[in-house]
């Protein structure tokens, strides 16, 4: 992931719990989640873990990077010092100039990546995100290029902020499921979108290709300041890859709820 330095503050993008700050860096406009936000560093965590994952799976997704404050910086910005903003490597999505978060029935039908719809909905119960279901703000259309994006990935893994090693380990000895309210707000309208004989055939080819060093991959060069310990990483590590070992039982989980989707012998590896 590369990373770029932080130009200038620009406002705090106004939604959103986790308080993303809105900044110009040397690589245009990010929409960043600091350290020092009221959860933690385990947001940040979830989002890197999760934009490489999306990256893997083919997941659509604005671009990240890591954004550098340094001391002078911060110095320049007493607006940032105020939010508790701390110096070192922050996590940043790129600015949707024209997004539209909210999306609607009319607007989703006009996307020209409908059949990215169902990657997203499994990407969904691989990461445990129950926050894009009710959530309005958590899928975003990008207007110029007719494009829907997932973003926001802090709330995942069941417990968001509040993962550790113990509580994954409680979670893996839960009969897997899906995500909750599945038939909610946004799912609702996505659901449409789950139909044919093979919907999710994009995303179960690049599952079939995916490794464990992949997976691996996600967790390398998270920054030292996120304080990740090991014993933490190694059972997120092998949470997502678990769920991905098992992804036929999510298989037979959505076969159930999808009702648009024929069905077929779509998933056998
Ligand atoms: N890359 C982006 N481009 C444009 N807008 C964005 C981007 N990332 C986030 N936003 C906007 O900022 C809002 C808050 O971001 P995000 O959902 O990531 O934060 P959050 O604090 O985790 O939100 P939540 O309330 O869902 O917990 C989004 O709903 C969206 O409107
Ligand atoms: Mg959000």
């Amino acid at each position: 992931m590369p990373s770029y330095n932080m130009i200038k503050y620009e406002r705090e993008m106004g939604n959103g719990i986790t308080n993303p700050l809105l900044m110009k860096t040397t690589d245009g406009n990010y929409v960043v989640k600091v350290i020092g936000n009221e959860h933690g560093t385990r947001i940040l965590i979830n989002e890197f873990v999760c934009y490489k994952l999306a990256k893997i799976l083919g997941i659509p997704i604005p671009d990240a990077a890591l954004i550098n404050i340094d001391q002078s910086t911060l110095s320049l910005n007493p607006d940032l010092e105020s939010l508790g903003v701390k110096t070192g490597l922050h996590f940043g999505s790129k600015l949707v100039p024209r997004g539209q978060t909210y999306i609607q029935g009319p607007l989703l039908n006009l996307v020209k990546n409908k059949d990215d719809i169902p990657s997203i909905i499994l990407f969904d119960q691989i990461i445990y995100n129950n926050d894009r279901v009710l959530n309005p703000g958590n899928l975003i259309i990008d207007i110029k290029e007719k494009k829907l994006l997932a973003i926001d990935h802090s709330h995942t893994f069941k417990l968001g902020a509040l993962w550790n090693e113990a509580e994954l380990k409680k979670i893996h000895e839960e009969d897997l499921c899906l995500v909750k309210d599945f038939h909610g707000l946004n799912y609702k309208l996505l659901l449409k979108y789950v139909n044919g004989y093979n919907p999710f055939n994009k995303i179960l080819q690049k599952i079939h290709e995916i490794s464990q060093v992949d997976i691996n991959w996600c967790f390398e060069q998270i920054p030292i300041e996120w304080e990740l310990k090991k014993g933490d990483k190694d059972a997120l590590n092998h949470f997502i890859w678990y769920r991905i070992e098992n992804i036929s039982s999510f298989m037979e989980l959505l076969k159930e709820q999808c009702h648009e989707w024929k069905g077929g012998e779509s998933f056998e590896f």
